[in-house]
């Protein structure tokens, strides 16, 4: 969303050097702690996020993709500002039980959920500390609903044994796992998808505190890695 790019584009002071406009997004290039980045606002969903996620891969050269923004929050032990770094992600509206698979199990995909990269994932769990906040290491789950209810919040919680709730990450991870790119999502929480009042308020009011902290993530990792 524009609050997330905006709180990253706040929080590294940068200006592009190139934009390009491909599949209806605005891919700007940066040189940044001595690398060159390309950041997409990729939209909201799962399909948004592939595609933005395919184009940037056919279109530049891509060592790593590094997915960042906010999340409902399914654990008992964090609190709103807190970040999780996936250490994999499920599509949890994934659902062909009917048929005796697993939710979220990708029918034909030989995994059930997508593992992010261990040392970028090292790297901002060992070495990257918030003053105010916890970094964590967990799993995400990914689906095209905004999570908004107590119910549903505990079941992603007990079915997927998951940190955190949010609309694009798996999505992101599944085409980088297509095409063998290594990935980290950092993503920080925003509300509590419901499970203490309505997570739409919570959200409306947060989004931009929890975006600054996954963006202040972003940052580090970009100067350590
Ligand atoms: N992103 C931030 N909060 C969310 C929620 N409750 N459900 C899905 N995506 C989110």
């Amino acid at each position: 969303m524009d609050e997330e790019l905006s709180q990253i584009d706040g929080e590294l002071g940068w200006s592009p050097i190139r934009s390009i406009n491909l599949a209806g997004n605005t891919y700007n290039e940066y040189v940044y702690a001595g690398h060159s980045v390309i950041s997409v606002k990729c939209g909201i969903g799962k399909v948004n996020a592939a595609i933005a996620t395919q184009a940037l891969l056919n279109n530049f050269a891509t060592d790593y993709v590094i997915n960042v923004g906010i999340a409902g929050n399914l654990s008992q032990e964090l609190k709103f500002g807190d970040v999780v770094i996936a250490n994999d992600l499920v599509e949890h509206d994934f659902d062909m039980s009917s048929f005796g698979v697993p939710l979220g199990q990708i029918v034909g995909v030989n995994t059930f959920s997508f593992v992010a990269d261990s040392w970028l994932k090292e790297l901002l769990t060992r070495r990257i500390q918030l003053e105010s906040n916890q970094v964590v290491c967990g799993r995400i789950v990914s689906g095209d609903q905004f999570i908004d209810d107590a119910g549903k919040a505990a079941f992603l919680r007990s079915e997927f044994n998951a940190l955190a709730c949010e609309m694009e990450g798996a999505a992101i991870a599944h085409v980088c796992y297509a095409n063998k790119i290594p990935f980290a999502v950092i993503r920080s929480l925003s509300d509590m998808a419901g499970q203490d009042g309505d997570a739409f308020h919570s959200f409306t009011e947060l989004k931009e505190m929890a975006a600054k902290r996954a963006a202040l993530v972003v940052k580090n990792l970009l100067r350590e890695i």
